[in-house]
């Protein structure tokens, strides 16, 4: 079908329209008029691939990488569009997603981080093939498409030799590039990252932001938002190995739901006044957890002193808490968890969001709670695709 392609839309395509039919087309820029080939097919709405550009927008730039092509890898999905305009379409999206989910205008733009958005990938999960062979995913699918190289990997990760070789016995191959030293295949043993002034050991599973800067970036922005007193306690909640209880320098509890990630905060913060509950933050704020899988497991804590089991919400509901750092995963943080914050009664809100539907979301109850934004900034840690993060500064009422 032909079509002329509209705004950028959630989720790395733009917003078209073909006899009344919504259509999400990727691989295409706003503006432009193309040929498109439908992918999937909804009640609603259709999905579709630019195929063919006939009239280009100013915007559009050869995407560096042989794969980055409808119906090749679907990592990237922002190869074909200038540095300037990826920016652009992201800040277009967190504007929209802003407006219509929180009912706020705001004129935050998405910023760059330093480096051409090409060799950043500091982990890559590589999948691996039927018959054998690695490579990446498919948009939308588990198809492995055979690379021979991933351009937005770390120049040290495109070096080793993973995408020459079978991989006879491996569904997936995880490849990290450390703070220090060179790539390597992981399976098992822990890495050390450096970020907030801090070494950090995680375990291969555990998680940590890919972007070399996104650590550090995200860490001072919190803290600059937050400007957390030492007297201070925290909540450090999603922490991961604990970047942000590592970065504000008070007293925390940390609470993470994977064994993994709790783990590396224990090993990592044995030194500071930081107690690591292993829960989901739901099971740790008393509510009925939302995520089965979680569901049985009794929160545990450490924090300077032997460990012990504790119900989670104690650890958490006795005592004062000062500021909160929120980091969830992409399906945000939810309703019930935030009224429950708002209950405890904290002086200022650190949100830093992967998705900006469920960010927006997440704001607006807290505004309809009375609570003010007093900042936000958002920064282009994911080059060539459409994701990106944001950092949010919210206030209590009253504060
Ligand atoms: C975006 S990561 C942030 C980790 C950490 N703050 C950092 O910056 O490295 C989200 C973390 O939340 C954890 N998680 C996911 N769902 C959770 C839940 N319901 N309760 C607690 N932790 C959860 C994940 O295991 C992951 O470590």
């Amino acid at each position: 079908m032909e079509l002329v392609v509209g705004a950028p839309a959630h989720g790395g395509h733009c917003v078209a329209r073909h006899e009344g039919q919504v259509v999400f087309v990727r691989h295409a820029l706003p503006g432009e008029r193309v040929i498109a080939e439908v992918t999937e097919e909804h009640k609603g709405y259709l999905r579709a691939d630019a195929v063919e550009i006939l009239e280009a927008s100013p915007d559009r730039v050869p995407a560096p990488c042989p794969y980055a092509r409808p119906d090749l890898c679907g990592g990237c999905d922002l190869q074909h569009a200038s540095p300037r305009a990826q920016l652009e379409w992201k800040t277009a999206v967190l504007r929209e997603q802003l407006q219509r989910l929180a009912r706020l205008g705001s004129d935050v733009s998405v910023e760059a981080l330093p480096g051409d958005g090409f060799g950043w990938r500091t982990r890559v999960r590589y999948r691996v093939a039927a018959a054998g062979y690695a490579g990446l995913l498919k948009h939308r699918s588990n198809e492995v498409v055979p690379i021979d190289r991933c351009l937005i990997a770390h120049p040290s990760i495109q070096e080793l030799p993973v995408l020459a070789r079978q991989w006879p016995d491996v569904d997936v191959i995880d490849v990290v590039k450390p703070s220090e030293g060179p790539a390597q295949v992981v399976s098992g043993q822990a890495v050390r990252e450096r970020a907030a002034g801090r070494e950090f050991e995680l375990g291969a599973s555990a998680f940590w932001q890919v972007h070399p800067d996104a650590a550090d970036t995200l860490a001072a922005t919190v803290v600059e938002f937050l400007r957390p007193e030492p007297h201070e306690r925290a909540w450090d909640l999603y922490g991961g190995a604990g970047l942000f209880s590592a970065a504000l320098g008070c007293s925390s509890v940390l609470v993470e739901a994977s064994p993994e990630g709790a783990e590396a905060a224990r090993r990592s913060l044995a030194d500071l006044p930081v107690t690591v509950i292993e829960s989901t933050v739901e099971r740790a704020l008393g509510l009925a957890d939302a995520r089965r899988g979680h569901a049985g497991r009794q929160p545990a804590a450490v924090g300077g002193r032997p460990r012990r089991d504790v119900r989670g919400h104690e650890a958490l509901l006795h005592g004062q808490v000062d500021i909160v750092v929120l980091d969830p995963p992409r399906t945000g943080v939810g309703a019930r968890v935030v009224k429950m914050i708002h209950e405890a009664r904290p002086r200022a809100v650190a949100y830093v969001a992967c998705d900006p539907a469920a960010f927006a979301r997440d704001l607006r109850t807290f505004l309809d709670l009375g609570w003010k934004l007093g900042g936000i900034r958002a920064y282009d840690l994911f080059p060539q695709t459409h994701h990106f993060e944001t950092v949010a500064l919210l206030e209590a009422p009253g504060s």
